[in-house]
This record gives C-alpha cells, structure tokens and sequence, in this order.
C-alpha cells in the first residue's frame, strides 16, 4: 500500500482527514506517527505558499509524497484581511468573542459586509515538485455571533445563500460546503486519477 503524509499536528484536521481517506488505497500518516514534531516557519504571504513551504518540509524530512493545508479568513472590511495571519489575528484579543464583536463593528461602520474561506492544499511528489489545491466559500459577517459548532471564525460568518453562520452548521453540513472539503475533494480526485 502506497503512503502518503499528511503535515499537521492538529488532531481535529487529522482525524477528519484520515476519515475522508479511509476509503482510499492509501496509507495515510501524520507528524505524530512519525516522531516529527519541528514545524518550519510560516513565512509566506498567500495560504499557497505556505502550504507549499510545509508539504515540502515534510517531503525533505521522510522522502514520502506530503500534502499541506494553509486556511484562513478574508474579510472586506478589514481589506480582506487577516487571509494568512487568521490565527494570529484570533488569539491578539482576549477572547473570541472579543474578536468577533471588533469584526462585527467594522462591517457596520464601513458597511462591508462580505468575507470569504480559502484553503490551499499543496502536495509534493519529488523535491520541490508541488501541486496546488484551493477551494473557497463566498458569504458574509453575520449582525451577531451565533451557533456552538466548529471553531475559529465560524459563528460570525454566513456562507452564500444560507441564513445561518457556520457555527450554527453541524459538521457534516458544514463539510458539505466547506472551503477545505472542496480542497480536500480536488486533492483525492487528483490521487485517484
Ligand atoms: P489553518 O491554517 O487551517 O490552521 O487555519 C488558520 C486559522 O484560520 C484557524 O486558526 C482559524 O482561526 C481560521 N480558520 C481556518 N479554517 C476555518 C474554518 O473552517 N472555520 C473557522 N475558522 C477557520
């Protein structure tokens, strides 16, 4: 059976990753299963090239086929800011819900209310030989914050036709639209081709 790793120590992302390959020929690993815990430093100015800068890292480590993920969250108030800083940018204010009201206030103030999810996935096959994925969800800051589910920027953000954010989403809604299942759908019809 062929391998293939998976770079990332976010046990939620592996689990649902792993699951999703379940049904493939492929044995899938993760940092864990392989001792590596060095992450090299995200230094990139798109979620491409860091994904790129991860995949690549893991395929000079172990010498197997590595894909990556970068996400994040760009929002048109904020000049479609903060995209790759996303996590950095949560954890700066005290709370969650700190950051949501900050973001809440600046859609109304300048009455820009639309945001977007990108995930890129980036796959390396042979030294710095890398293949891109993204995928995107269109949609908009919510008037408040809502819903238990998922994490991150889910309870202020409502995908594109829809009328509740994605925190109110169950995970296999949620899944069904998400930015990183249309990468993660792209990736494996790539693999299995
Ligand atoms: P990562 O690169 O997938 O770890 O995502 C970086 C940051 O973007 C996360 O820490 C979250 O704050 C945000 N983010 C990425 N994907 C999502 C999502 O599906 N929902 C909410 N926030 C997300």
């Amino acid at each position: 059976m062929r391998q293939l790793l998976f770079f990332s120590n976010n046990k939620n992302k592996i689990i649902e990753i792993k699951k999703i390959f379940k049904k493939f020929d492929l044995k899938l690993l993760s940092l864990n299963d392989l001792n590596i815990s060095n992450e090299p430093e995200e230094t990139g100015k798109t979620f491409e090239e860091n994904a790129k800068i991860k995949s690549d890292y893991g395929f000079l480590k172990t010498g197997i086929p590595c894909f990556a993920d970068d996400s994040g969250i760009c929002i048109e108030s904020l000049n479609w800011k903060p995209g790759v800083l996303s996590k950095r940018f949560l954890n700066n204010f005290i709370s969650n819900e700190a950051c949501f009201e900050s973001i809440i206030k600046s859609t109304k103030k300048n009455s820009k209310q639309n945001a977007y999810f990108k995930t890129s996935i980036s796959l390396t096959v042979r030294d710095n030989q890398n293949v891109i994925f993204n995928g995107k969800i269109d949609g908009k800051i919510s008037e408040q914050a809502k819903g238990r589910y998922g994490f991150g920027y889910d309870p202020v953000f409502i995908p594109k036709n829809f009328n509740k954010t994605l925190a109110e989403l169950n995970a296999e809604e949620k899944n069904e639209i998400s930015h990183r299942s249309i990468a993660v759908t792209k990736l494996i019809n790539f693999l299995i081709n």
